[in-house]
């Protein structure tokens, strides 16, 4: 694995073109003038309006241009060139005004800074193969004072084995907070079905010390840390639907939490 970063940069072109008028994502809603960001993150992240705001790895920029709708300015950065320009498209035709930046989050422009607020969120880390890099990344980016807030599947939840039939007991299949990054093959698209040209990826699965202790060494003190009970994304084959938006184990099974939110300030 000499460069994992080009490596996962095809995987998410490819995904960024399938994506941006896939059902899974939300983008017709989208163009109707719905706000999509999920519930959850929209009542922790709170009032953003007049916020500067950078998103790191938006995507094709859905929930920065919903975040841009509940009155932040906001700059997207991804490192793939394909999401980057259906973000700006997206942008255009349903003026929402946004920046959008393409880089590799690890070598994120060093005028990338002053920002009121850092946000990432569901399926960030898992391809950065240094958290304490990235969290200095957010750290300079944030104005001091400032608030990084990452709602993220759960570490402990990324050592189930999710290649199980639905009434499987759960088995743990990968390490916990492993340093070994995961060279993955045969990668389908979460958001749909169709084989991918790009069918290999490499994640890395942090352990919550790993995320805490990043954004500690970066300078970040933790507001608050949650663990939840539910994802947006059916993330093992055992989740059921909690509601219209989140999945979760059904109720009797045992607990594990699937998601955390991590609220820090830059000192
Ligand atoms: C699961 S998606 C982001 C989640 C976002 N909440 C969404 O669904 O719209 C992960 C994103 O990380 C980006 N990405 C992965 N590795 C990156 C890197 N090293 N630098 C910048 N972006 C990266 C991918 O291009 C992809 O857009």
């Amino acid at each position: 694995m000499s460069d994992y970063v080009s490596v996962n940069r095809a995987f998410w072109d490819e995904l960024a073109e399938r994506h941006v008028e896939s059902e899974f994502y939300a983008t017709a809603r989208f163009r109707t003038g719905e706000n999509i960001l999920d519930s959850l993150v929209r009542e922790r992240i709170g009032n953003v309006a007049g916020k500067r705001l950078l998103h790191l790895q938006c995507h094709f920029g859905l929930d920065t241009l919903s975040l841009a709708r509940m009155g932040a300015d906001v700059t997207g950065l991804d490192f793939s060139p394909v999401a980057i320009e259906a973000a700006r498209t997206l942008s255009r035709d349903c003026n929402v005004p946004a920046a959008f930046v393409q880089s590799d989050v690890l070598k994120a422009p060093e005028d990338l800074t002053g920002f009121d607020i850092v946000f990432a969120s569901w399926g960030a880390i898992p391809w950065i193969g240094d958290m304490t890099r990235w969290m200095q990344v957010a750290a300079h980016a944030l104005k001091p004072g400032g608030r990084l807030f990452l709602a993220e599947g759960h570490p402990m939840m990324a050592t189930i084995d999710e290649m199980v039939p639905a009434d499987a007991p759960f088995r743990i299949r990968y390490d916990y907070g492993s340093r070994t990054p995961l060279e993955l093959e045969n990668q389908q698209d979460y958001a749909g079905p169709g084989v991918l040209k790009a069918h290999r990826n490499v994640q890395f699965l942090h352990g919550m010390a790993t995320i805490l202790n990043a954004a500690i060494s970066a300078g970040l003190s933790i507001v608050r840390i949650e663990e939840l009970d539910r994802i947006p994304w059916q993330a093992l084959p055992q989740l059921v639907e909690a509601d219209s938006e989140y999945w979760k184990l059904s109720d009797g099974a045992p607990q594990i939490p699937l998601a955390l939110v991590l609220d820090a300030i830059k000192k």
